[in-house]
């Protein structure tokens, strides 16, 4: 029996206060995710259950009961509150997949502060645009990525504290840092969670636009409301489950259901902290009898590839539900992982701003290969018609996606951008900026994105973002980046330049720009293939002309180019 019964069912007089009532949570009572995700569940009486099994690249192995969560995570909180850490003070979690981000987590937010998770992959542009949005007071990171920061620690006062929980004692600290071993420090048993209510602010996730900077989405306490069930209904999360969920919680993944819907649910969740290989995430899953598996199609697509032959090798008889998220999973994955599984990866849909699954394939729910599925229960989901933003009158037609606002884990702001926030809305409606059609029997296909940002392994990458970095390499005079179709990646970066004066596009020049703007930004923002050209495309106004570069690496038609100054 799965946990949500029958979908039919459950969307009939569905109310958010279904979860409200499972958490004991009533309306204007302090509600935190951090107590809820480790005190409450050792309430419950699963002081002793593991909470996280964590396995290193070098294949060392880390365990933390729930008790051992809460005190932890007491600890966090403590040692932030010292340092004068104050509630809704921005406090950015810069590391790997190590237990420390799980549990710095938790710890934040127990003080009321405000985290930023951001991927320890970033480089210093990408890390200071993030920062300073932010006015981040405190990053908590490892001595491995601590250079990135202190490289640019003069562009941000600021930022009072850099906490290394690595540190190496026997060598002095740099400015501003101070040492923190989690696992070793202070654990009060009894701490005084900051009384946060529904709307205080919990996390601030970064997430890339077509235009401008990277967007700070606002999250508070109450989206504990909507993680929790969704997690607990699609991803049908049991108390006998090992859960894995492949995301890094630098991305909405890896907090809203690597951390918030596996820990207030109570599961056993497992975190692999090292790269990917077909052979060791199958390892992996046998090695830990991993039931739950929540990952991306990307990944998905790179197991096809690896073969069916490797799978063989190993017993993955515990798997019992499958989930994925991020991008467009294929019809070709749902049916080779019920081939090679036994079970087919359930599509999920949603984005950082929605904090939650919005539209899903549900366990026990007849599934269409290739469809993204239905509303969550409580969720109204739409597609607009482009020109009008009115509702098609039926089925069939592609529109722009359309979800009415109103559900608990919704952003609630764009960090100091309202006006880009108030843009998102139109007639009444969040418009999450994808293209969809719906079915006859409700079912949503999703169509593709309704601005340039790329979608790269399930990761969005701004055109924007890597059109300033290359900018700033000397050879480069101008660009313009686009996608470019790819097997497993779906669409992967791929940058249009012309060369300043005095500069030959070359295999080195090529490989020198792509590593400029890996370091800078990040690897998944790296162009994958960098094309010299005389011109760029130009809209007689001088802007450049993006659309067209697009089409042509996708073989698509060019449509309208009257307004080209160059044709
Ligand atoms: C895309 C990820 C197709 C979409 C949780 C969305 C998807 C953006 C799917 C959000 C899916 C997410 N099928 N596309 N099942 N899920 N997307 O904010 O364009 O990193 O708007 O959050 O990814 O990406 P984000």
């Amino acid at each position: 029996m799965f946990n949500i019964i029958s979908y039919d069912e459950r969307i009939k007089n569905f109310d958010w206060s279904i979860s409200e009532k499972e958490l004991d949570y009533q309306p204007g009572n302090v509600i935190n995710i951090g107590w809820y995700c480790s005190d409450r569940i050792c309430e419950l009486g699963k002081a002793d259950k593991p909470a996280l099994i964590w396995e290193g690249s070098q294949g060392q192995e880390k365990r933390y009961t729930y008790n051992e969560l809460r005190l932890t995570s007491n600890g966090v909180g403590q040692f932030l509150r010292n340092l004068g850490i104050q509630p809704e003070d921005r406090v950015c979690l810069f590391m790997d997949k190590i237990p420390e981000l799980y549990i710095g987590f938790l710890g934040v937010l127990k003080i009321g502060a405000i985290v930023q998770p951001l991927f320890s992959a970033f480089g210093d542009e990408s890390l200071i645009v993030r920062l300073d949005n932010a006015q981040t007071t405190a990053i908590i990171t490892q001595r491995k990525h601590a250079p990135k920061v202190m490289k640019i620690i003069d562009k941000m006062p600021y930022l009072k504290h850099i906490i290394i929980v690595d540190a190496d004692p026997s060598k002095p600290l740099g400015e501003r840092q101070v040492a923190f071993d989690m696992d070793n420090a202070v654990k009060p048993d009894n701490f005084e969670i900051h009384p946060t209510k529904a709307e205080s602010p919990s996390v601030l996730h970064y997430t890339s636009g077509t235009t401008g900077q990277p967007k700070g989405v606002k999250h508070v306490h109450y989206s504990l409301i909507s993680q929790y069930l969704t997690a607990k209904w699609v991803l049908d999360l049991k108390d006998s489950d090992i859960y894995w969920c492949t995301a890094d919680p630098g991305w909405v993944t890896g907090t809203s259901y690597g951390i918030i819907g596996a820990f207030s649910n109570g599961v056993t969740q497992c975190v692999l902290d090292s790269g990917f290989s077909a052979e060791n995430w199958y390892r992996f899953i046998e090695k830990h009898r991993i039931s739950m598996w929540y990952s991306a199609p990307t990944a998905i697509r790179s197991l096809m590839k690896a073969g069916d032959e490797v799978i063989k090798k190993f017993d993955l008889s515990s798997l019992r539900h499958l989930a994925s998220v991020g991008e467009p999973l294929n019809s070709e994955a749902v049916i080779w992982s019920e081939k090679v599984f036994g079970k087919a990866f359930l599509d999920t849909y949603w984005q950082t701003e929605t904090g939650s699954i919005m539209i899903s394939n549900y366990p026990g729910m007849k599934i269409k290969p290739g469809s993204m599925g239905k509303p969550f229960p409580g969720i109204t989901a739409t597609v607009l018609d482009a020109d009008t933003y009115e509702p098609f009158d039926g089925p069939g037609r592609i529109g722009l996606i359309a979800i009415k606002p109103g559900w608990p884990s919704m952003m609630r702001t764009y960090w100091r951008n309202e006006e880009t926030y108030n843009k998102k809305f139109r007639n009444g409606w969040y418009l999450p900026g994808d293209r969809s059609s719906i079915d006859p029997e409700g079912y949503f296909w999703f169509v593709g994105r309704d601005d340039d940002v790329i979608n790269t392994g399930g990761h969005l990458v701004s055109p924007f973002e890597v059109e300033s970095a290359l900018l700033e390499h000397p050879a480069v005079a101008e660009s313009a980046v686009v996608s470019k179709p790819d097997f497993v990646n779906m669409e992967v970066v791929k940058a249009f330049v012309t060369l300043k004066p005095g500069f030959v596009g070359s295999k080195d020049l090529d490989l020198e720009i792509m590593n400029f703007v890996r370091k800078k930004l990040s690897p998944l923002a790296m162009p994958q293939e960098i094309e010299f050209i005389d011109n760029l495309p130009k809209t007689r106004s001088g802007k450049i002309m993006r659309r067209i570069l697009h089409a042509k690496e996708w073989g698509e038609e060019i449509g309208d180019t009257s307004t080209l100054e160059n044709d």
